[in-house]
């Protein structure tokens, strides 16, 4: 399709969850802030979003657009309703109360397990994505480009392939290739694609149906949430079996794969402005933190000292995000006097050492199993330290989040830490970029050698204010990464005209 470089370009952007209405991690704050970066400069964007009950209520006076009565197969049929958000940006939200309205999560019932349809929701999130982003569409509103989000929407661009003449360019972004949406073969007909998408070189992967693959083989282009995570989901150990076809679209000569670094939400996150904090502060006011940091000690009944530091994480407790590494190295962090705040929710063991060693040492470990989105935030701002020491991690936004709070992090050199986190050593402190601490191999060993830096240099004043104001001078917003967006969009439709 051929654009003219004046028209605003239009953006189908669909995901399965947005903050604040409906959120499991990092994607439902990418959701919430990426299109609405894009919106501002100029693109005109609109989200598609099954419409989980928090959306329903939120939107009372949502405007019914169009409904889809027959999807296809098995698939249930679905009213599109819209919402204005902000200028050039509305929220269309798939209205299916059997598939959408439950009590539980978006992906599983409230005792953790999958909804057993799973297959069939994001089918319909996929299949009117592809719909709405096709010349078939419904609506008058027609996308240059189809931007899809991890496995609940991926297989999109296989619909726009094997059920549609024509459609936009499609984009599908990688946030965690673990995450990949595996359902029997015999699937495929309930979710209306033919026998010809069967194949290796369809959707089929091990005898499965994958969602994330289908994007991955069908999409123009494919982009992932940092540059080294780009780099090493194409390597065996991080690529989860499908490294090799993505070294395939990485190597084309029109470079399908690429690396787009998250920003944060500075909304949200800013600790001049942070209405969830007990006291706001800046790059010049750090001494107002203290109080931050009291106040957390208080909150949580922790001990806290003047010469012991207070270590935060907040994360899914899981071995992705190194929590067991942390458990493991508790009884040593305690030796050395620290004070450990944890706040997150996760493997049903990991949770339980966290609670036991919590019950084991009050005053001194404070672990809070659920989600508290301002208890976050004022983490953020009270902790000394912040700890993600990740196996793998495609972006990750709490060390961002913590860079911005002059709380250096603690973290393993992989993904996005890697691309965000500068480590303290006398050159990167000469250089002025030194921002926390990095460490390599994933081994309690390596992170307690790693706190044991960060406690030397918190000892010393002069040094841990040039870390912190380091991470603080950095504009960690989305602006970068919507004018990389925008570049691959125009990228992509110019290769198609
Ligand atoms: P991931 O998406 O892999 O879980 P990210 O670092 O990208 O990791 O994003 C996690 C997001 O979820 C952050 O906004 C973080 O603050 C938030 N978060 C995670 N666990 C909790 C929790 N228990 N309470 C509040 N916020 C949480
Ligand atoms: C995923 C990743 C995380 C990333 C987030 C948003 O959940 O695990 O690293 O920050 O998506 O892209």
């Amino acid at each position: 399709m051929a654009v003219s470089e004046k028209a605003p370009l239009r953006v189908l952007f669909a995901t399965p969850e947005v903050a604040p209405w409906v959120k499991t991690g990092g994607l439902g704050d990418v959701s919430a802030a990426l299109p609405a970066a894009l919106a501002e400069a100029g693109i005109e964007v609109r989200m598609l979003v099954p419409a989980y009950p928090a959306l329903v209520a939120a939107f009372p006076g949502r405007i019914p657009l169009v409904q889809v009565e027959r999807p296809g197969a098995e698939l249930l049929p679905a009213t599109i309703s819209c919402v204005a958000l902000q200028p050039r940006l509305e929220l269309l939200l798939v209205e299916c109360p059997a598939y959408y309205e439950r009590h539980g999560g978006p992906y599983q019932d409230r005792s953790g397990r999958d909804w057993p349809d799973n297959a069939l929701r994001f089918g319909l999130l996929s299949r009117l994505a592809a719909l709405l982003a096709s010349s078939e569409t419904p609506l008058d509103w027609r996308p240059d480009v189809l931007h899809c989000n991890d496995w609940q929407t991926a297989l999109a661009p296989a619909y726009l392939r094997y059920r549609h003449e024509a459609g936009a360019a499609s984009v599908t972004t990688i946030h965690n290739l673990a995450f990949q949406g595996l359902f029997p073969m015999a699937r495929i007909h309930a979710l209306d694609l033919p026998v010809a998408a069967m194949t290796i070189e369809g959707v089929e992967f091990h005898g499965r149906i994958s969602f994330l693959k289908a994007g991955l083989q069908h999409s123009d282009r494919l982009t992932t949430v940092s540059p080294t995570y780009a780099r090493e989901i194409c390597e065996p150990e991080h690529g989860f079996g499908l490294d090799g076809l993505l070294r395939h679209r990485r190597d084309r000569r029109s470079g399908d794969l690429v690396g787009i670094l998250n920003g944060i939400d500075t909304r949200q996150w800013d600790p001049a402005t942070d209405r969830s904090i007990a006291a706001r502060y800046g790059a010049r006011s750090l001494a107002l933190k203290q109080l931050n940091r009291a106040a957390l000690g208080e909150r949580l009944g922790l001990a806290l000292q003047a010469d012991t530091p207070l270590l935060g994480m907040i994360s899914r407790i899981t071995r992705q995000k190194g929590a067991d590494l942390v458990i493991d190295a508790a009884p040593e962090l305690l030796a050395r006097g620290a004070r450990v705040v944890v706040l997150g929710s996760g493997d049903a063991d990991l949770e339980a050492r966290w609670r036991a060693l919590a019950a084991a040492h009050p005053g001194r470990i404070a672990a809070r199993i659920g989600f508290d989105e301002a208890l976050a935030h004022l983490i953020e701002a009270g902790a000394d330290l912040f700890l993600m020491p990740s196996r793998f991690e495609p972006c990750g936004l709490n060390q961002m989040y913590s860079l911005a709070y002059g709380t250096p992090p603690v973290v393993r050199a992989t993904g996005g830490l890697a691309d965000t986190v500068v480590d303290c050593t006398p050159r990167t402190l000469a250089d002025g970029t030194a921002n926390g601490f990095a460490f390599g191999p994933p081994t309690t060993e390596a992170l307690l050698a790693a706190v044991d830096r960060a406690i030397e240099a918190w000892r010393e004043p002069a040094t841990w204010r040039r870390l912190q104001r380091n991470g603080m001078a950095r504009d960690w917003g989305w602006g970068p990464a919507a004018r990389q967006y925008a570049d691959l969009y125009r990228s992509c439709l110019r290769a198609g005209q």
